[in-house]
């Protein structure tokens, strides 16, 4: 039984005062018991998250990293950075990078690799755009995504992530249904478990418009792991309704 993983990613919100109030409210309700719970915010705020979360049983972690291990690139923040700011997770390949930052499935498959030769677990997202999904081309673009990745790491595959988020329900109000999400999930563990062997260990984790509301059908799907939380992250008493529904 894998136990689930709700994961919030605040995107490009907060400020040190919204997040320190956050912070605070999440450790007086965190459970350790109903769920295991990670932050994942923008790279300046890292440091604040490790000072206030360090030993709650809360990770964190960021929501890019580069592809290059280090030197002469302007912006970039290596994954040996996000190690030293104590993060335990990052997010690669989210649409929104493969969107507005034209990230190939290559360049993700990459950051994965880096990342897990830093010692950091990434969240490997995937998912179909809805034209995608009304041409019947769902399972082969997840697929084609996580292939990418399979074969960049190799026999680290059991430590990776992966989230499975349909690019037309992030931000909209619209989540996948629950059969909807759990037939993608059990194709992808089904990819992982061909090309490795096994794949009980990973936790492939739902997002897309994922909220209090409807996190408890979508987290009794046999192959839904967990969430990888958007807006609802933002709200202490949303994003902690959720990490009870898993149970
Ligand atoms: O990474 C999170 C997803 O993009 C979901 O965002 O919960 O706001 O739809 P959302």
């Amino acid at each position: 039984m894998r136990k689930k993983l709700i994961v919030g990613n605040w995107k490009m919100n907060g400020s040190l005062a919204a997040n320190a109030e956050l912070l605070a409210a999440l450790k007086a309700g965190f459970d350790a018991a109903q769920a295991d719970l990670a932050l994942c915010a923008p790279a300046p705020y890292l440091l604040q998250l490790q000072a206030a979360l360090q030993g709650s049983g809360i990770a964190w972690g960021a929501q890019d990293v580069s592809a290059h291990e280090g030197g002469a690139y302007t912006g970039e923040v290596s994954a040996a950075m996000l190690r030293d700011c104590g993060c335990r997770y990052v997010i690669v390949g989210h649409s929104e990078r493969r969107q507005y930052h034209h990230e190939s499935d290559d360049l993700v498959a990459l950051k994965a690799q880096r990342a897990l030769a830093a010692g950091l677990t990434p969240i490997v997202c995937v998912g179909e755009t809805l034209p995608d999904r009304e041409a019947g081309r769902t399972e082969f673009v997840v697929k084609r995504q996580l292939s990418a990745v399979i074969h960049a790491v190799g026999h680290c595959c059991s430590e990776i992530v992966v989230a499975y988020e349909p690019v037309w329900a992030i931000g909209t109000g619209l989540s996948a249904s629950a059969a909807q999400a759990q037939a993608v999930h059990a194709v992808l563990r089904a990819q992982l478990r061909a090309a490795t062997g096994q794949a009980e260990r990973n936790r492939i984790l739902y997002g897309g418009s994922m909220n209090a509301a409807n996190a408890a059908e979508l987290l009794r799907q046999p192959d839904v792991d967990g969430g990888l939380i958007g807006g609802a992250s933002l709200k202490a008493a949303s994003f902690l309704s959720i990490a009870a529904a898993g149970l």
